[in-house]
């Protein structure tokens, strides 16, 4: 099976997404990394590593970026995702260590090694993969697919009017990994704010599988009743694991063809900028951009019924 890299902020629903890719056995997980975003990059790695004990398996885990490249930190969601990055259960410390080796450097080496094999699926901001790409521009085509959640093309924002959370925390990067040369899958809020995980869910999962359900259950208190208060819905988006259900059934969406910029500036700042495939303008900013596939529909009840069912 082909070799996969989990980029990350663990936060809520990336827990979700990250034991989703621990329990499936078409995801064959070759490293952890992790980056600032939903909590410091330190407890990030911590929870990369304490979701890879609870699955009683072996996975190294990588600590990368502590904040973006070029704009000033805005700060860490601990109203969403709780100081731990867990909705505050404050669990132990996990028992083994996180690796020495810088992740983007991960990345470079694991991509060198099996060229044209690696997936990267990518649920944070995305300054990693940039300063991956900027440590060695030659990885960009020996990358097989990257899989981001992140952006929207059609969809409001979820941290500004126009912005998602992810690329606003670094659009720099961003910007530099949409403009790369590999095949980019964008899963956004057109296909995230789609699918909501219902608070009874997480309640059917907990009772099936009590030690990781009751864990995802305990941890997503918080997050729902943030999701409740911003949003009204008795559960959350299940933003982060779209991008691991598109990868092992990309069937469950529908996507457009285009390329991507990222605007870094005045109050577009952190927005994705679409330009589908075929468009007449001349719009030369997006000149020598390839097109990704954008995803815009999505079976909802299938692609939760992939990740629930998984772990469960
Ligand atoms: C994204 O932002 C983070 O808070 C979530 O983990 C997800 O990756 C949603 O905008
Ligand atoms: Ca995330």
């Amino acid at each position: 099976k082909n070799p996969v890299i989990f980029d990350t902020d663990p936060g809520i629903d990336d827990a979700f997404a990250i034991h989703h890719a621990l329990y499936h056995l078409e995801i064959n997980l070759i490293g952890l990394t992790t980056v600032f975003g939903n909590v410091p990059v330190e407890t990030a790695a911590k929870n990369a590593k304490i979701l890879v004990e609870m699955a009683g398996q072996d996975i190294p885990v990588f600590q990368g970026a502590s904040g973006p490249l070029v704009a000033p930190h805005k700060g860490f969601p601990d109203f969403i995702h709780g100081a731990d990055g867990f909705g505050d259960i404050n669990l132990p410390d996990p028992k083994g260590s996180i690796e020495k080796t810088y992740a983007p450097q991960f990345i470079i080496d694991s991509v060198r090694k099996q060229p044209g094999e690696v997936t990267i699926i990518a649920v944070g901001p995305l300054t990693n993969l940039a300063m991956a790409l900027r440590m060695a521009p030659d990885i960009a085509p020996l990358v097989k697919e990257v899989i981001i959640m992140g952006g929207a093309a059609k969809e409001y924002g979820n941290i500004s009017a126009v912005a998602e959370a992810n690329i606003f925390n670094d659009p720099h990067a961003a910007d530099i990994v949409f403009r790369a040369d590999w095949p980019m899958v964008m899963a956004g809020l057109d296909v995230t704010h789609q699918v909501i995980l219902h608070r009874k869910e997480a309640e059917e999962l907990a009772q099936k599988v009590p030690r990781i359900g009751g864990f995802l259950l305990d941890a997503a208190d918080l997050y729902f009743k943030f999701y409740n208060g911003a949003f009204g819905i008795d559960g959350c988006y299940f933003h982060d694991p779209c991008a691991t259900a598109y990868y092992v059934n990309p069937d469950l969406f529908g996507s457009i063809d285009a390329a991507v910029r990222v605007s870094c500036e005045g109050p577009a700042f952190g927005q994705t900028l679409i330009k589908p495939k075929g468009h007449p303008g001349p719009s030369t900013e997006w000149d020598g951009c390839r097109n990704h596939k954008i995803l815009m529909q999505v079976k909802d009840a299938e692609t939760k019924d992939e990740v629930l069912g998984t772990i469960a």
